[in-house]
């Protein structure tokens, strides 16, 4: 799927005050490329990631997926269908064990059992998930290892955009090359959209496109 933002504005507003944390943003992702959005903290990626992911829309502007705008899209079809994020923390469900995790949206379009289990076993090697995890809790699991769960059930899902903020918050270093590289791997393999959003330089090297976010708008390049 292609993502066009169109001038993207949005700013919070309350009583008390307003923050415009996106500035006129424009920009095509094209599918079969993975993008990283660089910028500190406060300059509004995760905002972004929201409003391309279809949680909420613009203030001015538009987001477009696949030539129809936001504001027009089924919200509930575009996330259970086509665009999977991926957060650090809190993608998985508590209660479900990672097979349970992996297997829901397959549940949710009625596959086979056999089915499913074959696509489990298939999405969790891609990741690099041995079987013995299958049985396992999401708490038990390490930041990276949900993370990977949280791909895997992406994959599973068949999505065609990849949203993924801040998956490289991470002290390991190779753990963040390696969830970087199986996330190209979505892009160049299978054709998704696949945008990070992270304050880490280093995910730079690792993808097609940089992008560099300060203060809400786009900065022509690293200095
Ligand atoms: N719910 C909210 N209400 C008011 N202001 C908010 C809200 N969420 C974010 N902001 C403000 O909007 C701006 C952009 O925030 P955003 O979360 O998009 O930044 P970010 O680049 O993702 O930061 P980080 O790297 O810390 O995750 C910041 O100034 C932030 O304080
Ligand atoms: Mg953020």
């Amino acid at each position: 799927m292609s993502i066009s933002l169109n001038n993207v504005s949005y700013s919070y507003r309350s009583n008390f005050q307003t923050v415009n944390a996106l500035n006129g943003v424009s920009y095509d992702f094209e599918p079969g490329k993975c993008y990283a959005i660089i910028g500190e903290s406060g300059s509004g990626k995760t905002t972004l990631l929201s409003l391309m992911a279809g949680l909420d829309v613009p203030t001015e502007g538009e987001v477009i997926i696949d030539g129809i705008s936001t504001r027009n899209w089924d919200r509930c079809k575009l996330l259970r269908d086509s665009i999977s994020v991926i957060y650090q923390d809190d993608n998985l469900f508590p209660l479900l064990t990672v097979q349970e995790n992996i297997r829901y949206p397959l549940d949710l379009k009625k596959v086979t059992k056999e089915d499913a289990m074959a696509k489990i076993r298939e999405v969790r090697k891609r990741v690099g998930l041995h079987s013995s995890y299958n049985k396992r809790f999401p708490r038990h699991l390490s930041s990276s290892e949900q993370q990977r769960v949280a791909i895997a059930r992406a994959l599973a899902k068949g999505c065609s955009v990849i949203l993924a903020d801040e998956p490289t918050d991470n002290p390991d270093s190779t753990n963040t090359h390696n969830i970087v590289e199986i996330l190209t791997s979505l892009a160049h393999v299978d054709g998704c959209t696949v945008i990070i959003v992270t304050h880490d330089y280093t995910v730079a090297e690792q993808v097609d496109v940089v992008l560099y976010m300060v203060d809400g708008c786009w900065r022509e390049s690293e200095d």
